[in-house]
């Protein structure tokens, strides 16, 4: 079928066309294809840009399993590619390696109780590490939808995080930097290295929030696939982004099943029946979207050739081989349905046999 040009095309063309973006995030609930879509979206940008890198912000990295290669927290060339990086951040475990970050002791309960303050902070000095790499793209593969809406949020922890910490400051003066001398905290790893890290992530924070909620630089891409939760979560997750002000105009619905070879099962009819209800109501609550229908494969796609070849229908709309109808193909399904009105019909007999004999 033809799309009028102003129609949203059923692809993401629209991410790997717009020179201007540089942070693409890929989200979505738990198992959707996250990982899938937003490693085949970094290896199609490599050839649209100068370099790429994606990171994977899941504690349960898994760019390795789908590249089939270590990745670490440094940016590591894929192999196979010369623009293309992957690196994987832990949100949870970043600070404090060697001591030297000043988040022990009494200071870093009260920095704990500002609540994803360590999280936030290690998410913006990921940020800012990252700016300076000067990277053309930088895609995201993020952890289930809960955890993605925190860290986008992690701007206004920062500046909660900074007020108060200011505010307990001009409270209570010196007595902090007494307090942490006395629980063993040097100055060095006090109150003011706390701050000086907030202050000093002030403008990294503004800066990126500033490019997140410019739809130039950033847009959230979807994944979900059809059924009832998943459509029910990325409603939630298009009204917070909207929320956040941040750019999204892509979904992917990942895991359709296509009707291409005259299906007998009753079990993959009715999921079919079922899919095709939530299809619909994508296709209804987001109409100016790009959604891009991604086949139900019965292998994994794991490494990068698997990657590559599942990369054609974020180009191309599917279309599944009925509907192409090369003669062969016809013909393949017609002797099928033949095969299958023969066993209804002797069957009926069968069963008028039995009937006669009763
Ligand atoms: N269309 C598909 N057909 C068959 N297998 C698929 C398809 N899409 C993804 N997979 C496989 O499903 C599994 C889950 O996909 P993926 O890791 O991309 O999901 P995820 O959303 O990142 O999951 P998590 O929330 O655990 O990070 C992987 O093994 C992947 O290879
Ligand atoms: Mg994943």
């Amino acid at each position: 079928m033809a799309a009028p040009e102003d129609m949203p095309e059923g692809t993401v063309r629209n991410v790997l066309q717009q020179e201007t973006l540089k942070w693409v995030f890929v989200g979505g609930k738990g198992g959707v294809g996250k990982t899938t879509c937003s490693s085949i979206l970094s290896i199609l940008l490599a050839s649209a840009r100068s370099s790429v890198l994606i990171i994977s912000t899941d504690p349960a990295h898994n760019l390795s399993d789908a590249f089939q290669q270590r990745f670490t927290k440094a940016p590591t060339l894929v192999n196979g590619f010369t623009n293309l990086y992957a690196m994987e951040v832990d949100p949870n475990v970043e600070e404090g390696e060697d001591g030297a970050e000043g988040m022990d002791g009494f200071l870093s309960d009260l920095a704990n109780s500002i609540p994803g303050i360590d999280e936030a902070m290690s998410f913006a000095e990921m940020l800012k590490l990252v700016q300076t790499m000067d990277y053309s793209v930088i895609v995201f593969d993020t952890a289930p939808t809960g955890h993605t809406l925190r860290l986008l949020q992690f701007p206004s922890t920062l500046e909660k995080g900074l007020s108060k910490m200011m505010s307990l400051k001009s409270k209570f003066g010196g007595l902090l930097g007494q307090m942490s001398r006395l629980f063993g905290v040097g100055d060095e790893l006090g109150e003011d290295a706390i701050l000086g890290r907030l202050e000093g992530m002030k403008d990294v924070i503004e800066q990126v929030n500033r490019q997140f909620k410019d739809p130039d630089l950033t847009t959230f891409v979807c994944v979900c696939i059809p059924e009832f939760l998943s459509l029910y979560e990325t409603e939630r997750l298009v009204q917070e982004l909207t929320k956040f002000e941040i750019d999204t105009h892509n979904i992917i619905i990942n895991q359709v099943l296509f009707d291409e070879e005259g299906v007998e099962s009753k079990l993959l009819k009715a999921r079919m029946k079922m899919q095709q209800k939530y299809l619909d109501q994508f296709y209804m609550l987001y109409d100016d979207f790009n959604i891009t229908k991604l086949p139900l494969l019965p292998e994994e796609v794991c490494g990068v050739e698997a990657l590559k070849a599942f990369s054609k229908h974020f180009k191309k709309p599917y279309e599944h081989s009925i509907a192409k109808g090369t003669v062969e193909e016809l013909e393949v399904r017609v002797s099928r349905l033949q095969e299958q009105l023969r066993e209804v019909v002797s069957q009926l007999e069968k069963a008028r046999k039995a009937d006669q004999l009763l």
